[in-house]
């Protein structure tokens, strides 16, 4: 039987109508930016890049902006209650709100968007100060999460419109974070199949990868994952849904906690991952771990490695290998009290895959800590 393609699945591989040069940055709605941000710099090696609040005239909000080579993340918080800014921190606590995704045409990405269906955030706006015109738009995606698309050719601030630049004589030392590998959603039961239509339809993005309950299950709690992709494969949205299981699916757990589908973690790529882990968990950092017994067949599974196996061991860092190589991987605890947000941290050795081979180790490593928080 002939392989058929669809209109759309064949219309998006001759044009990519929504080109994304990568992830500009990720905003965060907290209850407290400047505490975050402290964290972010302290615990993360993260350096002060930006500032808005009632000082740069942003009345209702204070932002920091904190950056390490190609990551930004901006810390927002609300200043007063009555605000759907306040509204989300009290429904979901601290998470991630903007997605925010680099264009060269931000009028463009929004007309290119909304025409095929994405809700509108907010149609493009110029935003100017000495430095230049910045221009953003936005859509909506899973939850209240939103995709902001910035096109900056025209700015050379230090980082957009109504910041000013923050010094600190507080500055850390970076930790070898390099840019955003991938961000991964989770969304409702039964979700899964529409989010991926709307990254596909409406973003123009392929599934290049789907695990099944079969792929993912343990023997308690289940989720199925598709990778969404955009045509240069600089973005990376792995959609994840619960499954049945004996127990409480960890997705399940998330979107409790949460209240909504929202991004469930943010990878993080760096070139040498024991050294930033060692460093990570050195300033307070909290890891999930494996059983030691992982590292035992570790060689008979992924076959030889370049590092020595001692200190991944010792740091909990898991391997996995594909056809185009292989990658190494470890995942923090949630970073805030709701068992929410957490960030993996990936080193990629030609394997473009996202740890399959770890789900089972990893997710009953997932299921002690939902045990030990009675939600399994
Ligand atoms: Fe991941």
């Amino acid at each position: 039987m002939e392989t058929v393609v669809s209109n759309t699945t064949a219309q998006n591989i001759v044009q990519d109508f929504l080109p994304l040069q990568g992830t500009d940055y990720v905003e965060f709605y907290v209850g407290n930016a400047k505490q975050a941000a402290h964290f972010y710099k302290t615990a993360f090696g993260f350096q002060s890049l930006a500032y808005a609040g009632p000082e740069t005239g942003m009345k209702d909000r204070a932002s920091y902006a904190v950056r390490q080579n190609k990551l930004t993340f901006v810390f927002t918080t609300p200043l007063r209650s009555g605000n759907t800014m306040a509204d989300h921190v009290y429904q979901h606590g601290d998470g991630v709100k903007m997605l925010a995704l680099k264009v060269d045409n931000a009028t463009d990405a929004w007309q290119q968007t909304t025409g095929r269906g994405a809700k509108s955030y907010s149609e493009p706006v110029s935003m100017k100060d000495d430095f230049g015109e910045l221009i953003m738009s936005g859509i909506h995606t899973y939850g209240e999460t939103i995709h902001l698309f910035i096109e900056r050719k025209n700015y050379n601030g230090v980082f957009m419109p109504g910041y000013r630049k923050w010094e600190s004589h507080y500055n850390p030392s970076e930790t070898g974070l390099l840019y955003v590998d991938h961000c991964v959603g989770n969304v409702g039961w039964n979700q899964m199949n529409p989010w991926v239509k709307f990254y596909e339809e409406v973003m123009g993005f392929r599934n290049i990868l789907t695990f099944d309950d079969n792929d993912i299950s343990t023997e308690y709690s289940a989720l199925m994952s598709k990778v969404m992709s955009n045509g240069n494969g600089f973005v990376k949205f792995p959609i994840n849904e619960p499954a049945e299981g004996k127990k409480k699916s960890q997705v399940e757990e998330y979107l409790d906690y949460y209240d909504g589908e929202g991004c469930q973690h943010v990878a993080l790529a760096t070139n040498n991952i024991v050294q930033t882990v060692t460093d990570l968990q050195n300033r307070g950092i909290e890891f999930l771990k494996v059983p030691t017994s992982y590292y035992d067949e570790l060689i008979d599974r992924v076959g030889q490695i370049e590092e020595d196996i001692n200190p991944l061991k010792e740091l909990g860092i898991l391997v996995d290998r594909d056809e185009e190589g292989y990658l190494l991987q470890i995942f923090t605890k949630p970073v805030e009290d709701r068992p929410t947000l957490f960030f993996e941290i990936i080193q990629r050795k030609g394997a473009k895959s996202f740890g399959k081979g770890n789900f089972k180790a990893l997710f009953e490593a997932i299921e002690r800590e939902q045990e030990l928080r009675g939600n399994l």
